[in-house]
């Protein structure tokens, strides 16, 4: 049995959302599947009702001005992934998820901006030709890692 360090960690966040309720859903599966924290960039979150587990109460959340602030405070020896549609991308069934990962995700109209594409350490793309849901992207981006790398999940709850 692996020990939680040996796993690593990994935290999950959006670039300048544009709809609180589609982060509210990303929060609850990331809580479900084990994040160490969640994080929005650009824009604050406001609590939502589609995160019914109250993430916020049960793992850390962190909010970044730009994306300078977020590179400026990732966790030592961390990696950053971002998740986009984007030619470089490696398929995320074909992905060697990093043990320290920070997830990026990008807003609903505009995704991630090229230049934040470019300072990610990885860029993974799901299969598909058109985008989906950012909510549903991240869940199963988070799905696979925990799929390949055994992870502490936390104590089941049943919510309301
Ligand atoms: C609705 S999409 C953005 C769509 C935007 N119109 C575009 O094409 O750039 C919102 C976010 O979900 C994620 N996403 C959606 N589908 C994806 C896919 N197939 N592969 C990787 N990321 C995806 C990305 O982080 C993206 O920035």
């Amino acid at each position: 049995m692996k020990t939680k360090t040996q796993q690593g960690f990994f935290s999950i966040g959006v670039y300048r959302h544009k709809t609180d309720h589609n982060i509210g859903t990303l929060w609850r599966s990331a809580y479900i599947l084990g994040a160490s924290y969640i994080f929005t960039v650009c824009k604050k979150y406001k609590k939502q009702s589609s995160d019914v587990v109250k993430t916020w109460t049960r793992i850390p959340q962190f909010y970044y001005e730009d994306f300078d602030e977020l590179m400026k405070n990732i966790p030592r020896d961390c990696r950053v992934v971002g998740v986009e549609m984007d030619d470089r991308a490696v398929e995320l069934k074909d992905f060697e998820h990093p043990k320290r990962a920070i997830y990026l995700l990008g807003a609903e109209d505009n995704g991630l901006p090229p230049e934040v594409r470019d300072r990610c350490h990885f860029l993974v793309k799901l299969q598909g030709n058109s985008s989906m849901n950012v909510g549903v992207t991240g869940s199963i981006v988070m799905y696979d890692r925990i799929s390949k790398i055994p992870t502490e999940l936390p104590p089941d709850h049943r919510f309301g």
